[in-house]
Parts: C-alpha cells; structure tokens; sequence
C-alpha cells in the first residue's frame, strides 16, 4: 500500500518550489489535486521544446498529480474551493505575498472552513520581516540565503549553484513540515500553518557555511586553499575545496574536456596509500613521509602542491581510470557526470532514477525519478496530467456533484475564465 494513500491535497502550487513538494507527496501515494488556474500553471508554456505540448519543466514537476481548473475570481470557483477544502487534509500554495487573501481566504477563513486542514505555504521570504512583501525567484533566494556569496572563487563574481536547492530545497523542506504538521492533526483533529520561506531554506542548507563564519571569529580557516584570517568577516568563496574536515578537489582527467574531472577527497586515513601510489609517478617516490605534506597541517598548509601532484598523475587517465586505480585504494572520489553520463548511467537506470514515460501531447520523455525509496511501498511514477483533465472527474468523485450541477457551473464560468469584452 502506497505510505499516504487516503491523504488527499488541495494543490494550488505553481512553478518549482511548491510543485516538487506536491510531486513528492503523490509519488508516495497522496492524492494531489492540482488546482490551477484557467489558464494554468505557467510553466506548461514555459521553454516548450514541442509547440502546444506541456513543456518538460511542467511535466517534470507534476507527476501522478490530477488537475482541475477553476475561476477564482468567480463566486462559483469559490465555493467549488470552499467545497474542495472541505475534502482535504492539506491545502499548499506558493503564490505571491497576499494572493490568497486578495481571494478573500486568510488563514483564520481556512481553518474556520476545515479545522484540521494543514496549510502549507512557500513564500520567498516568509510571511513576517522586512522583506515578506518581496516575490522570490530561485537564484534571489540564491543570493539571500548565502549560497551565492559562497560559492565561485575569491576574485570571480559570485555564482549560483546548478541544483535548485532555493526551489526545489524549500519544497523538500515544506514537505517535512507537513508530514509533521499532518501526524499532528491526526493526533489532535487540529491543522496548522506551516510555512517555508525560500531564504531560510538555502540558509539551512548552508549551515556549514555559518560554521566557518563563526569560526572566523576565533581563527584563519586551516582548511581553506584560499586565504583567511581571524576576524575577516565574510566566508569567502573558496572554488571546489571539499567544506568539511577532509581535504578534497576536483583533479582534471586526460582528455582534458569541459566534464573531464575527478572529484577527490584526500582523506587522513587514505594519505599513505595514495602518496605511495601517486608519488613514483610524479617524481616524488617519498611522498607519503614528505615534511612538506606528512601531517594533516602541513597538508592544509600546502595543500596546492597535493592538488599540482595529483593532477600530474591524472594527465594520463581518464576520469573513470582514475577512478579505477583510487577506489582500490578507498579514496572517496566521484567523477564530474554530465546530464548526458547521468541519463545513460547503469547505476542511475538500475535506481529507477531516469524514467521513461509517454504523453499525450508529447510522447516518450524522460523524468528524474524519485530519491525516496519506501521499502513497502514504492514509487510508481505516473506522466502529468493535461490542463483541467480530471475537473469533471474530481467535481464527481471528490465533492459528489450530479451533472446538471457541473453544467450549470460551467456555464457560470467557475472553471474558466471570462469571454474578453469586445469594446
Ligand atoms: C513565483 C512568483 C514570483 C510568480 O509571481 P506571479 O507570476 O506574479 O504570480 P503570483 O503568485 O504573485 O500571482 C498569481 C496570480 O494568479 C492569480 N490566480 C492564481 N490562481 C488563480 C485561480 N485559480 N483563478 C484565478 N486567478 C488565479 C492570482 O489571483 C494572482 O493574480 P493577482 O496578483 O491579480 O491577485 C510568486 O508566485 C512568488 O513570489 N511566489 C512565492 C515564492 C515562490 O514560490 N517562488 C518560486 C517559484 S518556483
């Protein structure tokens, strides 16, 4: 049995961050209703790569979801919404700051409407603070949350990272809070808000970061390739040192491409056997017992002349050689995998983490697959659904409407929008 059958969602979320929470909760068996608008949620037209097709950003984030639309801006969209919150155990959103107060439903409306409904909420910044009325993309949550000044090297500019944790982070974050908020609620009858901001949630994700910036206070960062000193200030960006307490970097393979790296971690327990591996190769038989890289500290201190032997040795290997000759070895290392590796990795497929699935309107794609794996219940992935597929189902099913009533409905425009005014 799938982990939240029976759990029904009232999904109003749009774009990334809340999407790839609702996602997760359906591929572990909640029923999300995605509750869109007329026109529906943007990213279905955004970056199309096949005209009048859902787009994959759309498909991608909306799997095993069923869709409805209605007119909120209708008295009658209104009441299928009020009828609709009567039905489930969580509502989530993520619009703009005020939206679904302009719509007349403030926190106190929702849950005098469901008491033990469970609000889940994504905000770019949280619904209190001086920057609460601001709307939030991924890289601003990026750049307010620490990751951007964090990351890149000293004297470049500062860089977004490739993973969306600004989106995709508070979406995995909110989906926390409501299995939290939802245990709760069965305990108690009583829901509650739960609320992520996008900055606090890239914060959290860099709390490493804020370790070092108190420690700043106190010392120079040992473990950093770039210079630090007590009392600078600011964490600087410190290109692809490894952040934790073992030393690591990303090691250039022959043949030298945009991809062709290693990512290796020159772990204390592992010093020995590498520098031996390494050091005849490189002109250096006694590197192991090296003064200038014997001890953890000298290796710190020296840490370029680790990285310039190591990427001597690679010159003549690719990166899965590489690899081949460290992993004997125990070196934590991973190769850099394009999309390209990744999609046609044997590991990934055997993981269910690249899956195929058909369209109507697209045909065969390809979704990431789900990363939470349920031992009694896993994730069967189901394709998106199209713009309002499953209204009339969902008006039968879920809220027991008669026909002549979803007819009557329809003509009332509750589930489209108005017909433009011809001047
Ligand atoms: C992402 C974001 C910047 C997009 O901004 P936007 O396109 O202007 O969208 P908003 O959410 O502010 O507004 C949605 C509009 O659609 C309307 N709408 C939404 N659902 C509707 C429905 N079912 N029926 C009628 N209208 C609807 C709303 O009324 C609102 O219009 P209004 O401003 O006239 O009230 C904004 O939603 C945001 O900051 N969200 C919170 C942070 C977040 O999640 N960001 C990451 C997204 S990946």
């Amino acid at each position: 049995m799938e982990a939240l059958k029976g759990v029904r969602i009232l999904d109003m979320t749009h774009v990334q961050a809340g999407p790839t929470c609702s996602q997760l909760l359906a591929w572990m068996g909640a029923d999300v209703i995605k509750f869109e608008n007329p026109v529906g949620d943007a990213t279905r037209g955004q970056l199309r790569d096949i005209p009048k097709a859902d787009s994959l950003y759309f498909t991608m984030l909306n799997c095993n979801k069923r869709s409805i639309t209605v007119n909120m801006k209708s008295p009658e969209g209104k009441q299928v919404f009020v009828d609709l919150l009567e039905k489930c155990d969580i509502l989530m959103e993520n619009f703009g700051p005020g939206v679904l107060d302009r719509f007349g439903f403030t926190w106190d409306k929702i849950r005098e409407i469901n008491p033990k409904i469970v609000m889940g909420s994504i905000k770019g910044f949280g619904s209190s603070g001086p920057y609460s009325d601001f709307k939030a993309y991924e890289n601003v949550a990026q750049a307010m949350g620490g990751a951007m000044s964090t990351t890149g090297v000293p004297e470049g500019p500062p860089f977004v990272t490739g993973a969306q944790i600004g989106d995709s982070g508070t979406g995995l974050h909110l989906a926390i809070g409501l299995l939290a908020a939802l245990r709760q609620a069965d305990r108690t009858g009583k829901g509650q808000y739960v609320e992520v901001a996008m900055m606090d949630g890239v914060m959290n994700l860099c709390r490493v970061k804020f370790r070092d910036h108190q420690r700043l206070s106190r010392q120079s960062l040992a473990e950093y390739s770039v210079p630090t000193y007590q009392n600078m200030g600011d964490v600087p960006r410190a290109g692809n040192d490894s952040g934790g307490g073992q030393l690591g970097n990303a090691i250039h393979c022959k043949p030298h491409g945009a991809n062709d790296w290693l990512y290796v971690v020159v772990q204390e327990a592992v010093w020995e056997d590498l520098a031996n591996r390494i050091g005849p190769d490189v002109g250096v038989p006694d590197l192991a017992k090296d003064p200038r890289v014997a001890s953890i500290s000298e290796r710190r201190k020296n840490q370029t002349l680790v990285w310039t032997l190591l990427s001597k040795f690679a010159e003549k290997y690719t990166k899965r050689e590489l690899m081949a000759i460290l992993n004997p070895l125990d070196v934590p290392c991973g190769p850099i995998m394009s999309t390209a590796d990744l999609a046609t990795d044997e590991h990934v497929r055997g993981r269910d983490m690249w899956v195929e699935l058909d369209h109507p309107q697209r045909g065969k794609w390809w979704n990431v697959g789900m990363p939470i794996k349920l031992s009694a219940s896993p994730a069967v992935i189901k394709r998106s659904p199209t713009l309002g597929e499953h209204t009339d189902e969902i008006l039968e099913e879920v809220l027991g409407y008669q026909k002549d009533k979803i007819a009557g409905l329809k003509n009332a425009g509750a589930f489209s929008l108005p017909p433009k005014q011809v001047a």
